[in-house]
């Protein structure tokens, strides 16, 4: 039996956040059902933080129950506190991911808390989230470096990891939010996790491919064991809390790189690219990823396909 990925799509939530080009609801739906169509089973929607903070997502209320219902397909959200919590189960959500870092610096520029606070704000709103029976996810962004301290310790990062599984999370998602890291540190980093009782299944990778690294480091995460990658579809994405934030791994680049080394993870890379060009068009941009350039790669003809 093939190997599986499961690939994360963070695309509506991390790719539209940090953008400038306004999109609307109709848009958003537009691209969420194309990405259903792909395939995606798992794609963060949106958030229900400040739209103060992130004005971009400020209609998550009403994109969320307007989502179609596919079988099978996850919509998580981002919650930072119990307000969010309570505009998330308003909404219809289901699934969760809250938040947090390996260092106090960024989660103070992102959420206005220390890590340790964080912890303690998060600590109500997974319960009520288990109580409901919602799949839960913790991220430690800055897990490989922090756009105001430089190098993390992995430790550090794995620290945290373990603080948001004893609250209950389902999974931890280590980021790599400026995109720094190589994949040396993330062969690190999966070994400490793992030497502190980590298991594979509980980790996933969220890499930022600002310095072209993303895929590399993926890499290193398939050979460590990991099977759970995030990206997002056209590239797009970026924190507007971390200075430097460019660009999320591009699902299709990932789509083109699981396909050829014969990982099995039910996203057809065409039917990605349809999505890409739908949203990159929207934001009034080139689709400008590797894949989504030259196209994916047909090894019966020697052909590009899906350009
Ligand atoms: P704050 O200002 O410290 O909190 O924000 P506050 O409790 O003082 O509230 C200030 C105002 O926000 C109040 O309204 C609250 O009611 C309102 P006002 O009285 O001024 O009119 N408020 C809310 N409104 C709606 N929904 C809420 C909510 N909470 C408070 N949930 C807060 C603290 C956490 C809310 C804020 O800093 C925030 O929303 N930050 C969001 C940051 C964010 O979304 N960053 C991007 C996502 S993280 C990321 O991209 C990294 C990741 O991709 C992984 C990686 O790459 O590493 C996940
Ligand atoms: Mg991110």
């Amino acid at each position: 039996m093939a190997d599986r990925v499961r690939i994360y799509e963070v695309g509506p939530r991390d790719g539209l956040q940090n953008e400038s080009t306004a999109i609307s609801l109709e848009t958003k739906r537009g691209f969420i059902e194309r990405l259903v169509a792909a395939g995606l089973r798992e794609i963060e929607a949106t958030s229900f933080v400040s739209p103060k903070a992130i004005p971009q997502l400020a209609d998550a209320d009403a994109l969320l129950p307007s989502l179609p219902a596919a079988a099978g397909v996850r919509y998580p959200v981002l919650v930072p506190n119990e307000r969010g919590m309570a505009r998330a189960e308003a909404a219809g959500a289901t699934a969760l991911a809250v938040f947090t870092a390996a260092t106090d610096a960024f989660t103070q520029h992102n959420i206005g808390m220390t890590v340790d606070e964080s912890l303690v704000a998060f600590e109500p709103v997974l319960q009520r989230a288990a109580d409901l029976g919602w799949w839960r996810r913790g991220y430690v962004s800055t897990a490989l470096g922090c756009p105001y301290t430089g190098a993390v310790d992995p430790h550090q990062a794995v620290g945290v990891a373990t603080r948001l599984l004893e609250l209950g999370v389902d999974e931890v998602c280590f980021g790599d939010t400026i995109g720094v890291g190589v994949p040396t540190q993330v062969a690190a980093l999966t070994d400490a996790a793992t030497e502190a009782g980590i298991e594979l299944r509980q980790i996933a990778y969220h890499f930022h491919d600002t310095r072209g690294t993303a895929l590399a480091n993926v890499v290193a995460g398939l050979e460590g064991g990991v099977r759970t990658f995030d990206s997002s579809t056209g590239g797009t994405g970026g924190c507007p809390y971390a200075p430097g934030a460019a660009g999320n791994l591009a699902t299709e680049d990932l789509v083109y790189l699981l396909d050829a080394a014969g990982y099995e993870h039910g996203v057809d890379l065409e039917r990605v690219l349809d999505a890409a060009r739908f949203i990159t068009a929207a934001l009034g941009k080139p689709l400008s990823t590797k894949v989504g350039q030259a196209g994916g790669w047909d090894a019966a003809t020697g052909r590009a396909i899906g350009r």
